[in-house]
């Protein structure tokens, strides 16, 4: 699985490079925005970008900032023509459907994606939720797709809070395993790891009992992802699958077990994809244990 860091801050995209596991950037404008305030003012956002660009060698996703068909072409050539010369490694990320409010049209970002795809542009299409959006994106020609994972769970998480009466903190909760909870008590048994994670992640029949914990048949951001990939797979699409809205190093680990060809991470969540309290107990253990002549040898 490829890894790339779904950040806009140089220090994070240089930190990640420098160990040796990044496969490229996906940036979005509150991402550039997040960075542009951290990186406080006087900074040239083009010589920023420039170089984040020369940081990777691999793919970094820039976004346009507009909702019209016309517009997000027209944004999308300049990102292209103007950046891509820097290292040759930019994809312009275009919303799926740009649709916000009544007038809007739900089909402005699937024609751009087209039209882009058609010049050569390579795009990755954004704000993916459904499986559909995902197979109507591959045949529109997007080289990549973004569904994001954590934003499904936030709704449903949402809506099984509604259900019992809960506001269930952002990030703290999947919302697959209240579910599981709930079948526990029904069971009136303990469900352990393992076995939670056939029925979330394997056999999704049990899940699909849950009408109010799923989204038209999707129940977690996860389970959204399987979808996409099962339909790419069966189609052979060479659209490549970047998982996005990623909150959490189970859900990197879940995802480089179904395959999926990118995730998209937060630095944060990155880092602690390399910790573990074992580790460091072993680590320290292995330095207490180091003898005088153990140590005379080591020092060459
Ligand atoms: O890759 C998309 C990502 O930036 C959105 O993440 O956590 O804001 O849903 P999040």
């Amino acid at each position: 699985m490829k890894i790339f860091v779904d950040t806009a801050k140089k220090d994070e995209i240089k930190e990640a490079e420098s160990w040796g596991i990044l496969d490229g950037v996906t940036t979005n404008p509150s991402l550039i925005k997040k960075a542009v305030e951290t990186a406080g003012k006087g900074v040239s956002l083009e010589d920023y970008i420039k170089d984040i660009l020369r940081t990777v060698e691999g793919p970094v996703s820039l976004e346009v900032g507009a909702s019209s068909l016309e517009e997000m072409i027209s944004e999308a050539k300049v990102l292209y023509d103007k950046f891509n010369p820097i290292n040759d490694n930019v994809v312009v990320k275009i919303p799926v459907n740009t649709y916000m409010c009544d007038g809007d049209d739900n089909f402005s970002g699937i024609k751009a994606t087209k039209a882009l795809s058609d010049q050569g542009i390579p795009v990755n299409s954004t704000l993916i939720m459904t499986p559909n959006q995902a197979l109507m994106a591959a045949k529109a020609g997007a080289a990549y797709v973004s569904p994001f994972v954590g934003r499904i769970d936030d709704l449903i998480r949402k809506r099984i809070g509604l259900k019992r009466g809960k506001d269930y903190p952002k990030g703290t909760y999947y919302p697959e395993e209240l579910a599981i909870r709930v079948w526990e008590n029904k069971l009136g048994r303990f469900i352990d790891e393992q076995e939670i994670d056939n029925i979330i992640y394997r056999d999704h029949e049990i899940m699909k009992l849950f009408d109010w914990a799923n989204d038209n048949g999707i129940f977690s951001g996860i389970d959204m992802l399987w979808s996409v990939k099962k339909v790419y797979d069966e189609y052979e699409f060479d659209t490549e699958i970047i998982a996005a809205s990623i909150r959490t190093a189970r859900q990197v680990r879940l995802c480089a077990e179904m395959g999926v060809d990118i995730a998209t991470i937060p630095f944060s969540v990155i880092e602690k994809m390399m910790i573990h309290r074992k580790t460091s107990q072993g680590m320290k253990a292995f330095c207490d244990d180091v003898i005088p002549e153990y140590q005379e040898i080591l020092k060459g």
